[in-house]
């Protein structure tokens, strides 16, 4: 249900027009307010989430919170997390979340995602799956009315052995998608392929105005490709999202 609250303390009020990182900043400094003192908290990655983890580091420094342990979901958020003063463990230590806290590129209507532009989403799902709670911040640009509906690609995370021949494959495997309009290695500045944490490959779908029939299906067909890690296609996992909108108000749908 839509809880259309102000955004009390966040911003609101302060008239329209609020920048995108302002945005950002309110929904992130809103989720961790469900952090409490002993929990342990995956730590998302992105731009959204790295407001959080500020957000969290504070709150540990000043002694508001205690004895929270973040689990990581990149290396970069590993390395943020540190240099805030987040203590840090992992799922072989840790293996239930509490609650996990992290951006998105695009939310439907039924709170699935899509994630991996920052092409973390192997370990995002790791640990945003064995989460009780997993809240989603976004600004209101990432609400879309079917996954793949933005100019934002879909990620595959694919072993590098013959990832041209998981390229072919996963289109063909789509080409049964009446939007689906292309697939195409990620590369990074320099031209060679961009490597994840993992150090795979990241390969891009592409669709007009996104993707159309039983997504839970789509999934598993791109998960039985044995070159396939891991999707950017997050179904049922989020159990909260919290849109900050432009005006400094705050929506949270779950
Ligand atoms: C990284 C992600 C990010 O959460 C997603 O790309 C959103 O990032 P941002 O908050 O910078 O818009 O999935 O793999």
């Amino acid at each position: 249900h839509p809880d259309a609250g102000a955004g009390a303390g966040d911003g609101a009020g302060r008239g329209t027009g609020l920048s995108q990182e302002e945005q950002k900043r309110i929904a992130a400094h809103r989720a961790v307010e469900q952090v409490e003192s002993g929990m342990v908290v995956g730590l998302g990655t992105g731009s959204t989430a790295a407001h959080a983890l500020d957000r969290l580091g504070e709150l540990l420094r000043r002694g508001a919170l205690r004895d929270v342990v973040g689990i990581p979901t990149s290396l970069k958020t590993a390395a943020h997390a540190a240099a805030v003063g987040i203590p840090l463990s992992d799922l072989d230590s840790h293996p239930r979340v509490d609650l996990s806290i992290d951006g998105a590129d695009e939310v439907d209507p039924s709170l699935n995602l899509v994630k991996g532009r920052g092409g973390s989403l192997l370990r995002e799902k790791m640990i945003e799956a064995a989460s009780d709670r997993f809240v989603v911040i976004v600004d209101d640009s990432k609400l879309v009315p079917r996954l793949g509906a933005s100019a934002l690609a879909v990620p595959v995370e694919v072993v590098p052995f013959c990832h041209n021949y998981t390229l072919t494959q996963l289109k063909t495997l789509l080409n049964q998608q009446p939007h689906f309009s292309g697939a195409k290695l990620r590369t990074a500045a320099d031209g060679s392929p961009f490597l994840t944490d993992n150090s795979n490959y990241i390969i891009d779908l592409y669709f007009e105005d996104g993707i159309t029939g039983d997504l839970n299906a789509i999934s598993d067909g791109i998960l039985r490709l044995t070159g396939v890690v891991e999707h950017g296609m997050f179904l049922g996992i989020a159990t909260e999202v919290i849109v900050a909108n432009k005006d400094g108000s705050v929506v949270v749908l779950n």
